[in-house]
């Protein structure tokens, strides 16, 4: 990058010495807002056509600027474009660059408009191309999850509280439920995405412009489905991207959940699925080895996502009104934001039809712990005895069971009479997990004709 020198920056003529070196790389951020060159040159040509619009440039004053923008953009796509710190920003970087190509009349480009509402517009605009980029990526993730769902609706694995054995449960289901935590978080992209897409542009540094603008037709051109309604709030507020910030963060959290569970599965001691090699690596020492790496690394990056949240909404904490230098600070959290979402739903994405389910290993996973012991009790309250009671008859046979290191389907009808002497041969079959699984045959159960059901609603939502 290239150095100039005070008098030649945009704002350099009411100073009278230049900015000190250091101040002038601390204060300046095209290292990095660089990379919102397209949706800064995308708001340009349509405050450009704006102004022509109104009459505030004449039709050839815009079509030069237009034209000069575009080649500045493609200039930039080549990587021949030569960025210049002394021009601090995105902004000033291609607002000189226009005035060297077309000359004075690149000078009119800024009429009307301040950088305040000028970087307010270009984030909103980077922001709905990423939250459109993650919409997909969720579409296509939540679909996977739905394949692998209706295929394994009829497989039984132990469901776990506290990570103990708990009920038997559909592998189908729990696919399901990673689903629902992802479509909640596809309803708060979109529903965010309302909000992003409000036009700032016209508030110029703070309080707006003496010029006539016509700022809905600079919204349509942008497609924005609103203008702002205040020109204080719409240049200093960045709450949309941390409402943004807060979703990646949830949608990590709920990712490092699947993560936990896929790396756990993956063990030698529950071997419940088995990842392809392309999604695992191996160990410099330990010849054995095949890590789930892609999982575990997903799970890490929850933490850099989170800690954006937290700098983007304490960056915006007690901010007086209206600009603030401070809001420079929200570009590469955000940034870095949209790149580990966008990277992670690839991840799992990719990595979600590459499973390979070892149905005999849940299946065994799941006979085993007295997974089926409370319709074992629901069986002896059909049959007239107090739930209460019955908690406590099968608690009994449990403990036989545990001292006889067996099943509880192994104690004999006499011994499970020692608990309760009227106990019927039938109560076998509340044993049994298929026999579980099929019983919870209600909306949102774990049924697997509820999950088949389940699926095909899914499969409805994503459609809409
Ligand atoms: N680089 C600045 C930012 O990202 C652009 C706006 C600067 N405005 C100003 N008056 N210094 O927020």
């Amino acid at each position: 990058m290239s150095q100039e020198s005070n008098n030649e920056k945009p704002w350099g003529g009411r100073f009278n010495s230049p900015t000190n070196e250091f101040v002038e790389s601390f204060t300046a951020s095209v290292h990095f807002d660089r990379r919102l060159f397209r949706h800064d040159i995308k708001g340009s040509i349509a405050h450009a056509k704006m102004l022509s619009s109104v009459g505030i440039l004449t039709f050839e004053e815009s079509e030069n600027i237009v034209t000069g923008l575009e080649s500045i953009e493609s200039e930039i796509d080549q990587g021949k474009f030569e960025w210049s710190v002394a021009l601090e920003d995105v902004h000033m970087n291609i607002e000189r660059a226009l005035v060297d190509r077309i000359g004075d009349v690149g000078k009119k480009l800024h009429t009307a408009r301040s950088r305040n509402d000028q970087v307010a517009t270009d984030i909103r605009l980077f922001l709905r191309d990423q939250v459109d980029a993650v919409l997909e990526g969720l579409s296509s993730l939540m679909r996977a999850l739905v394949d692998l769902a209706e295929r394994e609706a009829g497989t039984v694995m132990p469901g776990y509280t506290h990570l103990q054995t708990a009920q038997p449960v559909s592998f189908g289901h729990h696919m399901l439920a990673w689903f629902e935590m992802l479509a909640r978080d596809r309803e708060r992209f979109i529903d965010a995405r309302k909000r992003i897409n409000v036009l700032p542009l016209g508030s110029g540094a703070l309080a707006g412009t003496t010029f006539p603008i016509d700022r809905q037709f600079s919204a349509q051109l942008l497609g924005f489905d609103k203008v702002s309604e205040n020109s204080l709030d719409a240049v200093s507020d960045r709450d949309f991207a941390i409402e943004f910030s807060a979703n990646a963060a949830l949608l990590m959290v709920h990712f490092s959940r699947m993560c936990e569970e896929l790396v756990l599965w993956n063990s030698q001691q529950f071997s419940f699925v088995e990842m392809g090699d392309a999604f695992c690596t191996g160990s410099s020492m330990m010849p054995q080895k095949k890590n789930p790496d892609v999982p575990e690394l997903i799970r890490g990056k929850s933490g850099r996502v989170i800690g954006h949240l937290i700098a983007l909404i304490t960056l915006m904490k007690s901010q007086p009104l209206a600009y603030n230098k401070d809001n420079q600070e929200d570009k590469e959290p955000l940034f870095d934001t949209v790149d580990t979402i966008v990277d992670c739903l690839k991840a799992l994405g990719d990595l979600i039809p590459s499973l390979v389910v070892n149905r005999d290993a849940m299946r065994a996973a799941a006979k085993k712990g007295f997974a089926t012991a409370t319709d074992f009790a629901d069986y002896l309250v059909r049959s007239g005895v107090p739930f209460r009671d019955a908690h406590a008859v099968v608690g009994g046979a449990v403990r036989l069971a545990i001292e006889k290191q067996c099943d509880l389907e192994e104690l004999s009808i006499a011994e499970f009479r020692e608990f309760y002497p009227a106990m019927n041969e039938d109560v076998y079959a509340s044993l049994d997990i298929d026999n579980s699984l099929n019983a919870r045959d209600h909306f949102g159960g774990t049924a697997p004709s509820q999950v088949r059901a389940a699926c095909l609603r899914a499969r409805d939502r994503l459609n809409k």
